[in-house]
């Protein structure tokens, strides 16, 4: 494995990208690079040492509306504020051959790590993420990320990735 996540570039390999989900595959091998080079979102990958992908998750600015959010998160929040900046983890995803090997673990640890690099530069309060399915928001509810009340969207406050992190 080549570490450490590298943004997606032509020369790597997405042809045999398999998560068992096609909208992930399908959006990793027909859209992605399409979604760069319009500037809506980053796509950061893990390859292996021949350049092959074996995981991805893609990141952009984003935001929730404050009616969207638990009363406990609103608490710190000048009310002036309807729309609240943060970063949407749009997509993340792991080879199934290589699923349960701490590698999803490791991406999103790598997307944490440069939200709250980018945060110091730029205000975002939160990372969302949009769970596929319900096996997804397990795996989000295990680092913490909170479900959204009037969405299947989940957040993680920056305040929080900042104690992971630290
Ligand atoms: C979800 C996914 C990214 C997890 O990656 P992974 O490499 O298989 O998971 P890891 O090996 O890093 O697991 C880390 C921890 O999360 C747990 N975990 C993994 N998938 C989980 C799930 N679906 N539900 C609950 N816990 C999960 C593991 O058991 C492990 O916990 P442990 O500390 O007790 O051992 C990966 O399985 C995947 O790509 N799935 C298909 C696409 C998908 O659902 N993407 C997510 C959001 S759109």
């Amino acid at each position: 494995m080549k570490l450490p996540t590298k943004l997606l570039e032509k020369k790597y390999d997405k042809k045999s990208f398999d998560c068992g989900y096609s909208l992930l595959n399908d959006y990793l091998k027909t859209q992605a690079r399409q979604d760069v080079d319009r500037d809506l979102s980053a796509c950061f990958v893990l390859v292996d040492d021949n350049d092959v992908v074996i995981g991805y998750y893609t990141l952009s600015a984003n935001s929730v509306k404050r009616d969207d959010l638990h009363d406990d998160l609103l608490k710190k929040l000048p009310p002036s504020y309807q729309d609240l900046p943060v970063v949407l983890l749009g997509r993340l995803a792991i080879h199934k051959r290589l699923q349960g090997q701490r590698y999803g673990e490791f991406l999103l640890i790598d997307a944490l790590k440069r939200c709250y690099e980018i945060s110091k530069s730029l205000g975002t309060i939160a990372i969302i993420v949009d769970p596929i399915d319900e096996k997804a928001q397990n795996f989000y509810n295990r680092y913490g990320f909170i479900l959204l009340p009037t969405s299947k969207k989940m957040f993680l406050p920056m305040k929080t990735i900042k104690e992971l992190l630290s």
